[in-house]
């Protein structure tokens, strides 16, 4: 079976924008009444509705009506309107603001394979007829449609309709759209919807259903590199059932039982071993536009966030800086100095501006020089600076996983896609991690398993603080307790590290930043023997950590500050101000306890 001959490959996602007020529910509405798309007698009761209640009639209205009573699901739901034209099926998403329109273009109704662009005669191009144009040329929507409506607003007149197409074609022009036609229309008289209406007698080109069966729908990208963000781990511990499936929709490509995959930005690498389904057989394969889950031949750990791959394919970008086109739209600026969420594929990341390359305002695309933060309604180009690296690729290599929305305060309020991939200062040292990951000789030996075994998670318990506090005593402590208590815990002392391991290491300044990444890659081994492990420095930084949290998997670190001073910018996990190492064991463990490493007391 070809791509295309799948009916859900058929089916046209449309996206419709435009100033407010400009028509766009009234030519919903329009299109579904004269398609047949509406419930018998829908129509007329609204209508009969309006004459009660001495309102004039609103196709908007049918809409409301629709919405009221979610009865008819199949005509509407949220904002989603579905119809037929001669060819196929039709999904319209409607966004009444910008911040929906944005989100639905970004997310989930996401893939618009085609928009419809109102425009009223009569007013003429407004803001947001500018802003939606520029949205969906920066998001790469290719077939676009400008509806020039509210015609019997200005009787018909061809010379009205040109000076649209004249404007707004020039704008599409700066932008590199290339609209598949304009169409004059009135949605509220029904013409150049479904029919033709000879008072535009003057205008050849096709009505609206014509267009829209004019327009393709884009196939699913299945002949692009494999890439499935990772949407969710399950497992099955009560049926004693070691298996994970790694779930996730595919943005492209396929996979296959046998296939080896490697995930981003951990670089972990096995072997597909096979592919699930709920409730049916295990399919041969998954492809783009599908939900897939899968197992793996070797036991590696992988959570939400990661991007999959196949290794046979180009890798994707792994960084935390890159530069960006983004749109804004929060009441409060962009700006430096505060800190955003950033979400993209179903990485979830802090990030915060690091430089404004250029402000350009949507509606008339003038650039504004030496802009210190982006203003609601303005496209920037920027380079973002990310809390951790994640995984993406650029538009040209695929699009799904190159979008991001921003939040700010748990609202999205911009979103848009990455440019360039830019290095960052632990670039060289991820590539030498990811290097270790590929080649990293599995275990035979499910993590869980060995958890099983010793009763504990393994964890690396960095105890750090103030110069002069005695973190050493704080350490044997802590590592008699919960040696006492059956658990295996090893503690590091500095001096194990720094005569044997760093035997080779000169006292230069790049010392101590080689001296932490040896120090984690044995924690690391150390850690994937299953064992709690303690290790003590002083006034370790935030900088410190953010380079053993390339080394060591972040989740798996606990971070203790001993003394009541802080002296360094470290986001630690603990505080111990009790100089008393019972105590200040008691405490740690503790936190052990409730991080779950180690098991709730009896
Ligand atoms: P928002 O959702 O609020 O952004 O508006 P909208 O773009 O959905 O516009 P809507 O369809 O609600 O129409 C706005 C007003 O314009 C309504 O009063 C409509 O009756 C009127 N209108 C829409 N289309 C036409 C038309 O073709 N001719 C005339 N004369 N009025 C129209
Ligand atoms: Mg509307």
């Amino acid at each position: 079976m070809s791509a295309g001959a799948s009916p859900s490959a058929q089916r046209l996602n449309l996206v419709i924008g435009g100033h407010v007020d400009h028509g766009k529910s009234t030519i919903i509405g329009r299109l579904l009444a004269d398609t047949g798309s509406l419930p018998e007698g829908k129509l007329e009761q609204v209508r009969a509705t309006c004459v009660r209640s001495g309102k004039p009639f609103e196709w908007a209205f049918l809409l409301d009506a629709l919405k009221d009573e979610q009865a008819q699901g199949i005509t509407i739901d949220a904002a989603r309107v579905f119809f037929r034209t001669a060819n196929r099926s039709c999904i319209l998403i409607d966004a009444p603001g910008h911040i929906e329109f944005l989100r639905n273009m970004i997310t989930g109704a996401a893939r618009a394979d085609a928009a419809l662009l109102v425009i009223d005669a009569k007013e003429g191009v407004q803001e947001n007829s500018r802003r939606h144009g520029y949205m969906m040329s920066m998001l790469g929507i290719r077939q676009l449609a400008v509806l020039v409506n509210k015609m019997d607003l200005v009787g018909f007149d061809r010379a009205a309709f040109e000076r649209i197409v004249e404007e707004y074609g020039r704008f599409l022009n700066r932008l590199e759209v290339r609209p598949a036609g304009f169409i004059p229309v009135s949605g509220r008289e029904g013409s150049n919807i479904a029919g033709r209406d000879p008072r535009t007698g003057w205008y050849r080109g096709p009505t609206v259903l014509e267009q829209l069966d004019g327009f393709l729908p884009e196939a699913p990208p299945v002949d692009q590199p494999f890439r499935m963000p990772v949407q969710d781990v399950y497992r099955f511990p009560q049926h004693g059932d070691e298996r994970r499936i790694i779930a996730g929709s595919v943005e492209g490509g396929v996979v296959r039982p046998g296939d080896a995959v490697i995930f981003y930005p951990s670089g972990k690498r096995a072997q597909v071993r096979s592919l699930e389904a709920f409730n049916r057989d295990r399919p041969a394969m998954a492809r783009a536009g599908e939900s897939a889950g899968f197992t793996l031949e070797e036991q590696v750990y992988v959570r939400r966030g990661e991007l999959a791959t196949l290794a046979s394919q180009p890798a994707p970008r792994v960084t935390s800086r890159f530069r960006a086109s983004l749109f804004w739209l929060g009441h409060r600026p962009l700006a430096p100095g505060r800190e955003y969420l950033l979400k993209l594929g179903t990485a979830r990341v802090a990030m915060h501006l690091e430089a404004i390359h250029r402000v350009i305002d949507a509606a008339s695309l003038e650039p504004a020089e030496g802009a210190e933060r982006v203003e609601r309604h303005a496209v920037a180009e920027c380079t973002i600076a990310l809390g951790r690296a994640i995984a993406f690729d650029l538009p040209s290599e695929s699009v799904a996983t190159s979008r991001f929305v921003i939040v700010d305060d748990y609202e999205i309020c911009g979103g848009g896609i990455v440019r360039e991939a830019l290095t960052d200062r632990q670039s060289a040292l991820r590539e030498r991690v990811l290097l270790r990951n590929y080649k990293w000789e599995s275990s035979l030996i499910p993590v869980e398993r060995r958890a099983a075994r010793f009763g504990q998670r393994p964890a690396l318990v960095l105890i750090t603080g103030e110069p002069d506090a005695d973190r050493k005593a704080l350490a044997r402590e802590l590592e008699s307790r919960l040696f006492s208590a059956g658990r295996s815990v090893y503690f590091l002392g500095i001096g194990n590290v720094l005569y044997g391991v760093d035997a080779d290491l000169e006292r230069t300044l790049e010392y101590r930043r080689e001296h932490l990444r040896r120090m984690a890659e044995v924690a690391n081994l150390m850690l994937d023997a299953g064992v709690i492990l303690l290790v003590t420095a002083a006034e370790l930084t935030q900088e410190d950590l953010d380079l053993i949290g390339i080394m060591v998997d972040p989740e798996q670190i606990e971070t203790v500050w001993l003394g009541g001073r802080v002296t360094t910018d470290i986001a630690f996990d603990l505080q111990v101000e009790a100089a008393d190492p019972e105590a200040g064991s008691l405490q740690v463990e503790a936190l052990l306890r409730t991080r779950g490493f180690i098991p709730a007391e009896p």
